[in-house]
C-alpha cells in the first residue's frame, strides 16, 4: 500500500495523520469524526473553544460544509485556492460544535502542498487540521518539528521537507457584509483588498478579539524572547553577558569576540518567513537564555510575520 493511502486509511479509522502544507504541517483527523477530532484537542492540549480549519480537496465540497456562499468567496477562491488562504463563512448545521469551536461559522481552505492534496483527494473527506504543534508553541514546517512537538500522540507522520511558505494561512471572515482580515499571512490585505475590489478590516486589536488564538502570547518559543530594534539589539549584544540567539534580518554578521548562535535571515519576506519558524524552534533547543528577534520594516509585505514575532515575543499587534 502506498504511503498516502495508509494515511487515508487511519484518518478512515478516526487516527491522526500530521502531514504537510504549504504553510506549516497540520494535525489531521476526520472532520465528521467526534471522537477523532476530540483526539486533536487532547495532543494539543487545545482548549475547546479554539476552532478548527477544515481542508478539503475541491471547490465542490464547500456547499456540504458552509450555507451561504457570497460573491467575495467566488472571488477570493478563484485567484487563491488552492493556496495559503483561509475564508471564514456561516456554517451548516452538521458541521461539528467541536470543529466549530461552537461559532456559528467555518474556516475552509484548500490547500496547494502535493502531498496535502494527495491526501485529501485519497482520503475523500475533509480533514480538519491545526497546526501540528502543542497550544501556544511555535507551529512545525517540517516533519521533524512535528515529531519533537507530538511524538508517539500522532499515529503517522508524512514527511514533504520544509513547508514552502512557512508561516500559517492568511484567514479573510466572510461570515458578514464587513470583509475582515482575522490573521494575517503571506497573502497580504492589499492582495485580498485587490481581489475582492472593495474596503477590507485589516487589524484585530486585542479589544475585538473574535478568534480564540489572536492573544498575545502565542506561536510563542518557550525561552524568552524579545522583539527590539537593530539600534538596541545590536546595544543589548554589546552589553550581554548571558547565552543568547539572535535572528535578524538585516544584520549579516556580528564583532566575532562576541559568543552567540546567529541566525541571519534574508532581508526579503518571503525568504525569512519560509526559515523564521525553524530559526525559532532551533533557537528554542540552545539551551540560551534569551532570543533576541530584530524588528522587521513597518511594510504591508512583513504584516505577517510582524504579527509572528510580535505575538512570540508577548507584544501586543499595536505595539
Ligand atoms: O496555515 C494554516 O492555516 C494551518 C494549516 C495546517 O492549514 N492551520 C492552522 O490552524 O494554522 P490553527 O488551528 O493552528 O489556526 C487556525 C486559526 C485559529 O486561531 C482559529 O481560532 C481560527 O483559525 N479559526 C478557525 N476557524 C475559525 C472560525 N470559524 N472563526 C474564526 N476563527 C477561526
Ligand atoms: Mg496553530
Amino acid at each position: 500500500m502506498s504511503t498516502i493511502s495508509e494515511a487515508a486509511l487511519l484518518l478512515q479509522q478516526g487516527r491522526l495523520v500530521a502531514f504537510p502544507t504549504e504553510t506549516v504541517y497540520g494535525l489531521g483527523a476526520d472532520a465528521t469524526n467526534r471522537e477523532a477530532v476530540k483526539r486533536i484537542f487532547a495532543v494539543k492540549k487545545r482548549p475547546f473553544t479554539h476552532p478548527l480549519i477544515v481542508h478539503l480537496a475541491d471547490r465542490s465540497q464547500v456547499s456540504d460544509y458552509a450555507r451561504e456562499i457570497p460573491l467575495e468567496f467566488e472571488q477570493l477562491a478563484n485567484q487563491f485556492w488552492p493556496g495559503p488562504l483561509t475564508i471564514i463563512l456561516k456554517k451548516q448545521p452538521q458541521v461539528l460544535d467541536e470543529v466549530s469551536g461552537g461559532l456559528d461559522t467555518i474556516g475552509l481552505r484548500i490547500p496547494r502542498h502535493p502531498i496535502a492534496k494527495a491526501l485529501l483527494q485519497e482520503f475523500g473527506g475533509a480533514i480538519a487540521a491545526p497546526s501540528a504543534n502543542l497550544f501556544t508553541h511555535v507551529s512545525p514546517t517540517t516533519a521533524k518539528g512535528v515529531s519533537d512537538e507530538l511524538g508517539d500522540a500522532v499515529d503517522m507522520i508524512l514527511d514533504g521537507g520544509q513547508c514552502e511558505v512557512g508561516l500559517e494561512s492568511t484567514i479573510v471572515d466572510l461570515s458578514n457584509n464587513d470583509p475582515r482580515i482575522l490573521r494575517p499571512g503571506m497573502i497580504t490585505y492589499e492582495e485580498i483588498a485587490e481581489c475582492l475590489t472593495r474596503k477590507v478590516s485589516r487589524f484585530v486589536t486585542e479589544k475585538n478579539i473574535v478568534a480564540p488564538g489572536m492573544h498575545n502570547i502565542h506561536y510563542a518559543p518557550i525561552t524568552r524572547t524579545e522583539l527590539l530594534a537593530r539600534k538596541e539589539l545590536l546595544e543589548r549584544i554589546r552589553l550581554q553577558s548571558n547565552k543568547i540567539a539572535i535572528i535578524t534580518h538585516d544584520i549579516n554578521k556580528i564583532d566575532d569576540e562576541i559568543s552567540l548562535t546567529h541566525f541571519a535571515l534574508e532581508n526579503d519576506p518571503h525568504h525569512y518567513a519560509h526559515n523564521l519558524y525553524l530559526a525559532l524552534r532551533e533557537a528554542d533547543q540552545l539551551g540560551v537564555d534569551c532570543i533576541y528577534i530584530e524588528a522587521v520594516p513597518d511594510d504591508i509585505k512583513w504584516d505577517a510575520i510582524r504579527d509572528r514575532i510580535q505575538k512570540a515575543s508577548g507584544k501586543s499587534i499595536n505595539e
